[in-house]
């Protein structure tokens, strides 16, 4: 009992997605409250209800401040981290010029050390709770950070970026050690406290027929598993996917093929599709990953969330870190809002904020998790400022809803928007 704390503030939660159900979706309380007890949300709903039936409970009063499901970002590159807004490259000459050479200096294991806690330090102090993360082909950049989120108590879903092809040497793994690497990492690490492995082809351009083939029988001896990839984003790679498999039915069809395509599959950007793509991607209820931020930054194209929604399509939210230009969900949120404004369809901020923290959740099949507040659901949350700066203050005080008050925040918010941040019911 006496571990219990009551976070008091405005309140906001999703009792469905606003893509079906429009705003109405969501749950919002002006002054409401949510009960943690350790790693667990105990109750939300109104502050002076929950004050009067927990009396006991330490009190964190957030007044106007929204208090929020952390961020759940579902693909990123922790290498990355330090390349990233790195000039003038489009995809595949980016990889070569700036990400190959970074990867290479994991290596060795204290600088992916180092790297794996700057990383969750500047995700943490944007609000993110969770990420999916791709690693580099070093097993120990895997256990670099499964170790640093371990010692945060944080969620993790993470894994051993394999490519045999097309890459520099040292950054090359084969179709064999590829294998066993990657089932070594998982079971030291699939299920432990809060983390998961996922099994990470990078894409199809960097792997062997023989070694999508291996990460397609390992998935099928682990399919609790996740699988994460790169799907038909720039132009260039999918011409070049073509000319490498010159048998595939389309860029999809390679993963298909070699056992990589099903519902704890997760495609990063899918903005190129083919119709049978997008149907096969339906069918099987896999999960597609949108990377606003990195889209445009890489030159690469429009994501149509609107089309993809309407089909059924699970979609969630990424900043695609370093391919991405920011770590913060807010500036993501803002990025899909543009595309979405090019491509004639306004994302509302309910969508916006669903896409960052249950959208993301689901793709990851852990809805019933993270990514909302409900009683029973790890108590990671963030806290948002809604006045974090004089240009946004002053815009949010002639808001007259939430979502007015919400939205130049998602628009102009940064780090400074993020008041608090607590993670497996500790504060940061
Ligand atoms: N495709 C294959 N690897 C990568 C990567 O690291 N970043 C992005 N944006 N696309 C990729
Ligand atoms: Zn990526």
């Amino acid at each position: 009992m006496g571990r219990q704390t009551l976070l008091l503030g405005q309140t906001l939660s999703f009792e469905g997605s606003p893509f079906e159900r429009g705003p109405d979706a969501a749950r919002h309380s002006a002054s409401g409250g949510v009960l943690i007890d350790r790693g667990l949300i105990v109750a939300v709903g109104d502050g002076a209800a929950l004050i009067a039936a927990h009396p006991q409970a330490e009190q964190v009063r957030y007044g106007n401040a929204l208090i929020c499901a952390g961020f759940v970002d579902a693909h990123a590159h922790y290498p990355q981290t330090a390349i990233v807004a790195s000039w003038g490259k489009r995809l595949i000459d980016w990889l070569n010029s700036y990400t190959f050479p970074e990867e290479m200096r994991f290596d060795d294991p204290d600088y992916a050390a180092d790297a794996a806690q700057l990383y969750l330090d500047l995700t943490a102090s944007h609000g993110t709770t969770t990420v999916c993360s791709y690693c580099t082909i070093h097993p120990h950049s895997v256990n670099a950070l499964m170790q640093e989120a371990q010692s945060r108590g944080q969620r993790l879903f993470a894994g051993k970026t394999c490519m045999d092809r097309n890459a520099p040497e040292g950054l090359r793994d084969t179709a064999q050690s590829g294998y066993d690497d990657s089932k070594a990492l998982l079971e030291r690490w699939h299920g432990v406290d809060r983390l998961s492995y996922v099994i990470t082809p990078r894409f199809s351009p960097t792997s062997t027929p023989e070694q999508l083939s291996a990460m397609g029988a390992l998935w099928a001896e682990h399919p609790d598993c996740l699988m994460q990839t790169h799907l038909s984003e720039q132009l260039d790679e999918i011409a070049w996917v073509k000319s490498l498999f010159p048998q595939a039915r389309d860029y999809l069809d390679t993963y298909e093929s070699h056992g990589l395509l099903g519902a704890r599959g997760l495609y990063g950007h899918a903005i190129h599709l083919e119709p049978r793509e997008r149907t096969r991607l339906r069918e099987v209820g896999a999960a597609m990953v949108h990377c606003p931020t990195s889209n445009t930054f890489i030159g690469s194209g429009l994501f149509d969330m609107d089309g993809l929604m309407r089909e059924g399509q699970r979609i969630g939210l990424a900043t695609d870190t370093g391919g991405g230009s920011s770590f913060s969900m807010l500036r993501t949120m803002a990025s899909a809002y543009e595309i979405g404004q090019l491509r004639g369809r306004a994302l509302h901020p309910a969508e916006l904020m669903w896409l960052a923290t249950v959208g993301s959740a689901d793709t990851l099949h852990m809805g019933d998790r993270i990514g909302n507040l409900a009683p029973g659901m790890d108590a990671d949350l963030m806290v948002l400022n809604l006045t974090s700066t004089p240009a946004i203050a002053q815009r949010a005080d002639r808001a007259n809803d939430i979502w007015e008050a919400l939205f130049p925040t998602i628009m102009m918010g940064d780090d400074r928007a993020i008041h608090d941040v607590w993670i497996n019911g500790c504060r940061r």
